[in-house]
């Protein structure tokens, strides 16, 4: 399965409370919203192992086992939760192996279409890290390889020691820190998988939503959309009014003029 770009996949890691360490109050909600993702025909499902320590991967199984036709899941591990407030990067490739068997577990799953090392660890060599998830797509346990909040450094070491489908850092219009990364990724045709895509409010991107008729949520998804061919944008909602809100920004052309006035909002 391709990592699917240029279009809007879903974010579930807030399917939980507010610390990402429970699963949502309001279950059969979840479960119905996960229903809807899929029906609407959104490519593509983020999780990890660590939202609410697995209880996100089960919640979508419990709602889309057996999966349908042309959903990607991608999930992750190599990101620890010793407590509510802590997100601790382990890379150990014993564990990362162990990790990826508990997440098919939970996903009732035989194979997992992209699966990403969460963090590199800055503790272990990134090739042992890379090692194991290379092991895992030989016994056919993952398909492709991601990587989360790198550097344009750590991706050029990682794709010598394996092919990358998918980089996924944080990127908006209001905070544009991983731009490099962004480049290098369309110039070497890999998915860039912008997490946190909605950019918070400022007056260029309201009044060019209201030029549009439309939300700051859609002028930022549509911005990105814009921005480069390898986008896929991964907003996580609760809300089944923002879902369809946020698709319907594929559908959503800016002028050029809007384009060049919304690259002024990080300074770009
Ligand atoms: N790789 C990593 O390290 C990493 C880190 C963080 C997140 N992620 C992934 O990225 C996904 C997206 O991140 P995120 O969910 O934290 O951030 P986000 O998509 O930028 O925003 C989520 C917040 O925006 C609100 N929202 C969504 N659509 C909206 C709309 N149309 N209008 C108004 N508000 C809207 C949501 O509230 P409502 O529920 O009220 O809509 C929620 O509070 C996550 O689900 C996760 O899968 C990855």
């Amino acid at each position: 399965m391709t990592v699917p770009t240029g279009t809007i996949g879903f974010g579930a890691m807030r399917l939980a409370d507010a610390d990402i360490w429970h699963g949502p109050a309001d279950r059969p909600a979840a479960i119905r919203l996960l229903r809807t993702v899929a029906d609407l025909g959104v490519p593509l499902i983020d999780t990890a192992d660590v939202y609410a320590l697995g209880d996100n991967e089960t919640l979508i199984a419990e709602a889309l086992h057996p999966y349908p036709d042309g959903l990607m899941i991608a999930s992750k591990a190599g990101e620890t939760r010793p407590s509510p407030g802590e997100w601790v990067p382990v890379g150990n490739p014993a564990y990362l192996k162990q990790q990826a068997e508990l997440s098919l577990r939970r996903l009732r799953a035989d194979h997992i279409p992209l699966f990403y090392l969460h963090r590199v660890d800055p503790l272990v060599a990134l090739e042992d890290q890379l090692g194991a998830l290379v092991e895992l797509r030989d016994a056919g346990k993952i398909g492709a390889i991601g990587l989360s909040e790198v550097s344009v450094e750590q991706l050029d070491a990682a794709l010598r020691v394996t092919g990358i489908a998918a980089v996924q850092n944080a990127y908006n219009l209001g905070d544009r820190t991983h731009e490099p990364v962004l480049d290098r990724t369309a110039e070497l045709g890999i998915a860039f998988v912008p997490f946190y895509p909605i950019a918070a409010a400022h007056p260029v991107v309201d009044g060019i939503a209201a030029e549009l008729g439309a939300t700051r949520a859609q002028v930022s998804l549509a911005w990105l959309l814009r921005r480069a061919p390898n986008i896929l944008p991964i907003p996580g909602t609760t809300s089944e009014v923002h879902l369809k809100e946020n698709l319907a920004a594929t559908g959503l052309t800016l002028t050029g003029d809007q384009f060049d006035r919304l690259q002024s909002v990080a300074g770009g």
